[in-house]
């Protein structure tokens, strides 16, 4: 296949040119040493300065839904580019965010009508969070300020992010700066869930300890309670069976808000328009960015209920409603991304053709199952996780040998988290492509073992 695109801006870095970037979620040191450098993509793959075709099976950070470098995307930037570069948002505003917002609400289940914009999924955490303690405050019962997360789950790296997610390291490095916060039990059991397509039938119960928390503090001091559908970048943790049933059950009885975090899940990866609507569970807010616009230019948002919107809409009409927003909210770039993102993934009908090869899918990747050192695989519309066992060097040492000897020598981008690889490709690939990805996956957990 040929790649068509301009590789003028090849990159011959001498190893000294690397120092300057500290780089995020990034051994730093090892990677300057033995650098993975990327200088172009194409639908299902990136290319390497000296000219390597890799194969993306993780949608870059399972944004690129669309894959990469799609012409009527990259066109619409740049026209948007020429046109407006930048309208502030405070108090204006220009006309793709507001078609965005209402392609955005078309798209969400229920009556989740309203879309506030911002620029990651770690500020559409933070404004979720924000918008249900406001929300309680505005309508007189500012005692409910307490919010409940689960252990494992992954809402970003902002403050509010990291003390509703159950992830051990934040709270080791950084604490737990929000007061007043509980968290459920994660839904992972290997020896009661271990090889599970979809949904796993263990584990519905575990929804109960939500009674449980909101009893012991009392419901009068809970806001909200924010959890990711399928938990993604702590191993892909699909949700067992009635689980999100029985959590919006209790969060109905204990005038409880609930929000779903799908930063990952929206926008087509579990064959739906977002996780809500495959579960047929309507929260009072969903946190969305990456895939909205195939990750080409940074954006996220929150969207609300209609009642949690208009509950903010009284006072005087000069007055700002709610006092929250970012320079970038709705950036123009990244609506005009957005509108030709959502028309490609309708055009292209990826959401459908996603939802339709889910079970093959699914037999595919468990084909590596025998495998050695696999001791689980999970698989959800078009993601699966393989965990690999540890290797005597410590946890997470198999799994970043995979990544490192994917890219440097079998031809593959590979997601780590711990001991799990993660697949999350473009929604693009082709069966071919799938074969091709498993090929190159199976050489390197030998190539590891
Ligand atoms: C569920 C979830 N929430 C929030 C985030 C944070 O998004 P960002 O890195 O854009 O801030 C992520 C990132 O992977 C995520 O998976």
């Amino acid at each position: 296949m040929s790649l068509a695109f301009d590789q003028s801006n090849r990159l011959d870095a001498a190893p000294n040119d690397l120092e300057a970037w500290w780089l995020p979620f990034t051994a730093n040191r090892a990677f300057k040493k033995n650098p993975r450098m990327i200088s172009g993509a194409k639908d299902m793959y990136y290319l390497t300065p000296d000219g390597k075709k890799i194969m993306d099976s993780s949608a870059g950070l399972w944004c690129c839904n669309a894959g990469h470098n799609r012409e009527s995307i990259v066109s619409a930037i740049q026209k948007q580019a020429a046109q407006l570069d930048f309208a502030p948002a405070f108090q204006f505003g220009h006309p793709a965010s507001f078609a965005l917002a209402a392609r955005i609400a078309a798209m969400a289940p229920g009556d989740l009508d309203h879309v506030f914009f911002t620029n990651s999924g770690s500020e559409s955490v933070d404004t979720a969070l924000k918008i249900a303690l406001a929300y309680w405050n505005v309508k007189g019962m500012g005692s409910k300020t307490r919010l409940i997360g689960r252990e494992r789950g992954y809402h970003g790296v902002g403050f509010g992010g990291i003390s509703v997610g159950g992830i051990v390291n934040n709270r080791k490095f950084f604490g737990s700066l929000l007061a007043g916060v509980d968290h459920l039990p994660h839904t992972y059991n290997r020896a009661e869930q271990a090889f599970t397509k979809g949904e796993p039938e263990w584990g519905a119960h575990l929804a109960d300890e939500l009674e449980r928390i909101v009893t012991l503090h009392d419901p009068s001091t809970v806001a909200a309670v924010i959890v990711e559908p399928m938990a993604g970048s702590t191993g892909v943790l699909p949700p067992p069976k009635g689980y999100l049933q029985k959590l919006r059950a209790i969060c109905d009885k204990h005038n409880i808000l609930l929000i779903f975090d799908e930063v990952i899940s929206g926008f087509g990866r579990l064959g739906f328009n977002f996780a809500a609507e495959r579960y047929g569970v309507i929260p009072d807010m969903i946190c969305f960015a990456k895939a909205v616009n195939s990750g080409t230019v940074p954006m996220g948002g929150v969207i609300a209920r209609k009642g949690i919107y208009d509950t903010f809409m009284k006072g005087p009409e000069h007055a700002i409603e709610l006092f929250h927003g970012y320079t970038y909210s709705g950036h123009p770039l990244a609506a005009a991304a957005g509108l030709a993102t959502l028309d490609l993934y309708r055009d292209e009908k990826l959401f459908e053709k996603t939802k339709a090869r889910e079970g093959a899918w699914a037999d595919a990747v468990m084909s590596l199952k025998d495998q050695p050192n696999v001791v689980d695989i999970r698989t959800l519309g078009l993601v699966a996780a393989i965990d690999l066992a540890p290797h005597a060097d410590g946890v997470g040492k198999r799994a970043y040998d995979a990544m490192d000897k994917g890219f440097s020598d079998h031809g593959i981008m590979l997601r780590i988290t711990a001991d799990t690889i993660a697949l999350t490709p473009p929604l693009i690939i082709s069966d071919n492509e799938v074969d091709e990805l498993l090929t190159k996956l199976k050489a390197v957990i030998k190539a590891v073992a």
